[in-house]
């Protein structure tokens, strides 16, 4: 109450008029919709003339962004009487157009009869600017988001076909290895899947279990660069060939020893220790226990037990018991003690991949 009293006392109505009539985006329409007020600021924010915008309807600055339905619920609602409030996208005379919060309602004469509305508005263009702005945003976002998934989609799938290349050029690596000491490819696929079931069972986990299973193929890679003589000679070698015939664990680490590829890494140190010996009788480099690494431990155990089981040219496959005899005989000197026991411990599933993948 004091307030509006203070402000009756210094704000003559003149003042009141002018300052409303500069900065309120008002007009006046009869019934019909014909402008019969507009203030200076209507004026300024549409680009038209007071003397332009007299007379004409109301509809000269509607926007046709503006759906029918909202002008017609507009008419419905000040027509029975009630103010309607509302967002409107308007067009200035230049085209451009503008944004307003509008109260709009019928006024009366002093019979209490409606004889036009008024509306009354807000200049909230930069409002919706910033939220037409947002939701372009938004839309960006989701598309980027989307392209950024179809992305790791595509590489995911890239990969996969990497590696399933990249395994199959070990495993035909590993075949040759083997195929120019008259193995067959068979030896190799054993080998592999001895190694898997032992590093799983010896508690390897799942992706160790998985990189052996597809570095052990390899470890007889070096036998490509064995004279074929000396490879393939039916009968003992002499102490010469021996040496020679040796130098496949060397040859196989030099040719993958340069690859910082994980596996290969493996392939690599497989290939080189996989004829160590626990007891540090092996060679070439004569490693005891541990300092021998797991990957080529498990291949090592793998590898004799498939190639005693079976014919070589230069002998007859070995008969089961006499398998597990030396296997038992040998636990601590030739092979990791514990690994023995877990493979004779588990021996039904190791024959079982080996009927699953028998020579024919
Ligand atoms: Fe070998
Ligand atoms: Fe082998």
């Amino acid at each position: 109450m004091m307030k509006t009293n203070f402000l009756k006392n210094i704000i003559d109505k003149e003042y009141l008029l002018d300052t409303f009539d500069k900065y309120v985006i008002f007009s006046a329409t009869d019934l019909k919709g014909e402008i019969v007020y507009s203030s200076d600021a209507f004026s300024r924010i549409s680009r038209y003339t007071k003397e332009e915008l007299l007379g004409k309807n109301h509809n000269i600055v509607r926007h046709k962004d503006m759906p029918d339905k909202l002008f017609k619920e507009l008419w419905a609602t000040i027509k029975s009487g009630k103010t309607w409030y509302g967002e409107i996208k308007n067009r200035k005379k230049d085209g451009d157009y503008y944004w307003v919060d509008a109260i709009i309602e019928p006024y009366y004469n002093d019979a209490d009869e409606v004889i036009g509305y008024y509306a009354v508005r807000h200049n909230i263009t930069d409002k919706k600017e910033l939220e037409s702005f947002k939701k372009d945003l938004e839309k960006v976002n989701e598309f980027l988001e989307d392209e950024i998934q179809n992305r790791i989609k595509d590489i995911v799938t890239l990969n996969k076909g990497i590696r399933e290349t990249q395994k199959e050029i070990i495993f035909t690596m590993g075949t040759i290895g083997e195929s120019r000491s008259k193995e067959t490819g068979n030896h190799v696929k054993r080998v592999a899947e001895y190694s898997r079931l032992l590093a799983e069972y010896s508690g390897l986990d799942r992706y160790q279990t998985q990189l052996l299973q597809e570095a052990s193929p390899m470890h007889d890679i070096g036998k490509v660069g064995i004279p074929d003589a000396i490879l393939n000679k039916p009968g003992r070698h002499t102490a010469d060939e021996t040496k020679i015939m040796k130098t496949h664990t060397t040859l196989g680490f030099d040719m993958l020893k340069h690859s910082d590829k994980e596996l290969l890494k493996i392939a690599a140190t497989v290939a080189y220790e996989h004829h160590e010996k626990w007891d540090g009788s092996g060679y070439p480099r004569g490693l005891k226990g541990n300092e021998i690494s797991i990957y080529a431990r498990i291949t090592a155990v793998a590898d004799v037990f498939d190639a005693l089981g079976s014919d070589r040219v230069y002998k007859k496959a070995w008969r089961d018991e006499d398998i597990f005899q030396m296997l038992e005989e040998q636990k601590g000197k030739h092979f990791d003690p514990l690994l023995v026991d877990i493979f004779l411990n588990n021996v039904e599933d190791f024959k079982k991949i080996r009927d699953r993948y028998k020579d024919v």
